[in-house]
């Protein structure tokens, strides 16, 4: 029997990864172990008590503002210990976090051949977003075999010379998540509180917004609320002390807008289908929305996600703060531009992913 280890560390790699691990323990060919870096600690362990995933080692690596060095280097160390007594015959990594680089790199020096999940996306602009795309072209380099989520992203890695026969197209795994976490009955008194008005679900986290485009971000979100008294906002903020301290200064007293803890993810999968619009800046949101139907103005200034921009699910904003606040107040104002953008697509897969990436894995480690 063949043994596979899982490696992730923060929230959306928790999200996407418990699918396949679920999968993967059901597959009698295989052996599946899971090393959580703890790069995230609360927002990490809320993820693995939802999926009821335990994991088999936990790097406990995470402590308050600590550096990407600190980060890098307590995963790569803590590692070798756990490389050393599994021996897995391959290890998994996902997307594009220092736990994703960081644990490809110590596979790579024991020569322990890496399959990376959600391989392929790319901006080509290594600042944006940082130090995310650095991460993912190194963890291509540092990976045997290649899941892309979309076709785009499979012929990303295609035209930078990966070999046809190491790519997977097979979905993305957050869409499986989604398929078990949406509900028709689902009630919450946080929705309860916006059900009289148009609900913003807002989150924001990324490390080149953080400072001055974060705090332009969120002023822009409440005049744009300020103005319009059918509107309300529910914010979970990131855990990120730089984050919550934006939040509190810019957002804090206005009566329609919300600050909350980070939500249990099956209770923000819910938020997101009963919201009117979403504003964000993350990754793995931008992936689940197009197919909630969901309008989401990403505010970054490039997106690695072009699928959704694509199917017109969603539209990049930019950080600016006008920039921001004029296409959030077109949404808000204009109904044929919100119908045109609130129109549920699927580029991001059929909520399959789990299946195809562990059949594709089965073979590979069998005929290897
Ligand atoms: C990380 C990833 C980013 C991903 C994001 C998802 C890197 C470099 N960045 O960024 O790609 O989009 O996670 O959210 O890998 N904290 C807690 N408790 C938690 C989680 C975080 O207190 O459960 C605080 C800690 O002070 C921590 C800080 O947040 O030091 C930042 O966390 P970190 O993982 O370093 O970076 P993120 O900005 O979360
Ligand atoms: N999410 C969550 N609770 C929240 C906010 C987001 O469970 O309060 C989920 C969201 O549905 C998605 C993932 O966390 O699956 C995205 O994580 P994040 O935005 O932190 O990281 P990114 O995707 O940008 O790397």
């Amino acid at each position: 029997m063949k043994k596979v280890l899982l490696i992730f560390g923060t929230r959306p790699e928790a999200v996407k990864m418990c699918p396949l691990v679920r999968e993967l323990k059901g597959r009698a060919d295989m052996k599946t172990v899971v090393c959580v870096t703890g790069q995230h600690r609360q927002m990490l362990d809320g993820v693995l008590r939802t999926f009821a995933v335990t994991p088999d080692h936990d790097l406990d690596v995470m402590r308050p503002d600590q550096s990407l060095e600190d980060v890098t280097a307590a995963v790569l160390l803590g590692l070798g210990p756990v490389l050393e007594a599994e021996a897995p015959d391959a290890a998994l990594v996902y997307g594009d976090t220092t736990t994703a680089f960081a644990g490809a790199l110590a596979c790579f020096y024991r020569h322990i051949p890496v399959g990376h999940v959600e391989a392929g996306l790319r901006t080509y602009d290594v600042d944006r977003p940082w130090p995310e795309e650095f991460n993912r072209r190194a963890v291509s380099l540092l990976s045997r075999y290649h899941f892309a989520p979309t076709q785009e992203a499979g012929d990303n890695l295609l035209r930078e010379g990966v070999p046809a026969e190491r790519v997977f197209v097979t979905g993305n795994t957050a869409i499986d998540a989604l398929r078990t976490t949406v509900r028709d009955d689902y009630v919450n008194k946080e929705l309860d509180w916006a059900a009289d008005s148009r609900l913003i679900l807002l989150t924001a986290h990324r490390r080149e917004n953080l400072g001055v485009p974060m705090e332009g971000m969120f002023r822009a979100v409440r005049r744009a609320v300020e103005e319009r008294p059918d509107v309300k906002v529910l914010f979970p903020v990131h855990l990120n002390p730089a984050v919550g301290r934006a939040a509190e200064e810019q957002l804090s007293g206005c009566g329609r807008i919300r600050l909350l803890a980070p939500m249990d993810v099956a209770d923000f999968h819910n938020f997101m289908a009963r919201s009117y619009l979403i504003v964000t800046d993350s990754g793995g949101i931008q992936e689940e929305a197009p197919s909630l139907g969901k309008p989401v103005l990403v505010m970054r200034d490039a997106t690695e996600r072009p699928e959704g921009v694509n199917a017109g699910t969603l539209l990049v904003t930019g950080t600016g703060e006008e920039a921001v606040y004029e296409a959030l107040c077109c949404l808000l104002d204009d109904q044929a531009a919100y119908r045109a953008m609130a129109r549920a697509s699927n580029p991001y897969g059929d909520g399959h992913a789990s299946e195809r990436i562990a059949d594709a894995l089965s073979r590979l480690l069998r005929e290897e």
